[in-house]
């Protein structure tokens, strides 16, 4: 008798799917990245091309597809917010075909975990014909969108395997946050906080939130085992989060998800929430705290079947998950993680193939 193992078990050492392994690195990636962007005096540490590179530029455009994009909405946040300086992010299908106006001195920012992407290559091709500089910001530092950019900045994620993004994410958004916190630096910006002494706040946090598994396997069960459909809702931060939190669900599970502004939700897609639709919103920003729950208010009056997750400081009794507390720009890092767990048992409860989903490829090579 032989035992039927093969590598992949190996790898996977005791875990069920790569995916579940995945979300648990996600502290160890953080602590990862803290380390290899940080240099002995506790300074950041950023090859000094790309920080002049950053530096000239009059506007940043991000270039991505699937949850690579979902990441670069984030990092829009911290560049303009902490470094100033104007960014859009783009769809890398759409922006080869309408290409927007673009500005005298841009700098363009690939994001692609594989770095293989064809959508995002045929952006850098024809950007580079334009004389343009390209920055490529990827888990894997020998990839094409890497080898063709000027610049590289390496996530640190450790192979993904999955086909379902999650610790790339997370890295990515590490690695935009620690991009544009250098920028404002070199610039001599104020900032108010000390990002490696956050992100370390955000890795203990994430640990805090993996080990509460059950709790989302319950709140999976509960509210998404059977349903045909699902809302994610949010405002600010937290609306980009319900955009991933939707993907990945879709992607896993195959249940119709969508993500959606609080605020935009009364202008139209409200009219699809009926008894029972589950609607889970998320509520981390102090600013927004009220209005997002005046929307779920407005979605339970219709019959919704409200999840709310919130953050230490700003929840209410009856909410059903409580993260805890990071600094307001990176809780996209930690309140992302419930959304991957839920996902993973709502596709477990459905029988779903989680780490080779239907019709899904880990990196998509063709246009
Ligand atoms: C594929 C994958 C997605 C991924 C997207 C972009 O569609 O299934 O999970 O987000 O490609 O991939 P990249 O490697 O460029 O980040």
């Amino acid at each position: 008798y032989t035992a039927q193992i093969d590598a992949s078990d190996i790898e996977k050492g005791t875990y069920p799917h790569y995916m579940l392994k995945e979300i648990d690195e996600q502290p160890i990636v953080m602590r990862k990245i803290i380390r290899e962007y940080q240099d002995e005096n506790n300074e950041l540490k950023l090859d000094k091309s790309i920080r002049s590179a950053m530096q000239k530029a009059d506007r940043i455009y991000i270039i991505a597809a699937g949850t690579s994009y979902h990441a670069g909405l984030v990092g829009k946040d911290f560049i303009e917010k902490l470094a100033k300086i104007p960014t859009e992010v783009h769809v890398a299908s759409e922006f080869s075909y309408n290409m927007p106006l673009l500005s005298e001195k841009p700098l363009f920012v690939f994001i692609s975990q594989s770095g293989e992407t064809a959508d995002s290559r045929a952006v850098l091709v024809k950007i580079k014909e334009l004389g343009h500089p390209a920055l490529t910001m990827t888990n894997v530092p020998g990839s094409t969108l890497s080898r063709e950019a000027d610049y590289t900045l390496h996530l640190h994620a450790g192979p993904e395997i999955a086909v379902a993004s999650t610790k790339a994410y997370t890295a990515q958004i590490a690695v935009l946050a620690i991009l544009a916190t250098d920028t404002a630096k070199a610039k001599g910006l104020e900032l108010e906080f000390e990002l490696m002494k956050e992100l370390a706040i955000v890795a203990n946090a994430m640990e805090v939130l993996t080990d509460q598994k059950e709790e989302m396997e319950r709140l999976a069960r509960e509210y998404l085992a059977t349903t045909r459909n699902a809302f994610f809702i949010g405002r600010s931060g937290d609306y980009n989060v319900s955009l991933e939190a939707a993907l990945k669900l879709k992607e896993i599970s195959y249940i119709q998800a969508e993500g959606f502004a609080g605020g935009e939700l009364k202008h139209g897609t409200i009219a699809l929430i009926e008894d029972g639709t589950p609607v889970i919103a998320l509520s981390t920003h102090e600013n927004v705290n009220y209005s997002i729950r005046g929307n779920v208010q407005e979605v339970v009056a219709r019959g919704a079947n409200a999840l709310i997750i919130s953050m230490k400081g700003l929840e209410e009794d009856t909410d059903d998950f409580v993260l805890p507390s990071v600094h307001d720009l990176l809780t996209p890092l930690t309140s992302v993680i419930p959304m991957q767990l839920l996902a993973y048992y709502a596709a477990l409860h459905r029988d779903c193939d989680v780490d080779k989903p239907r019709n899904l490829a880990k990196s998509v090579t063709v246009e």
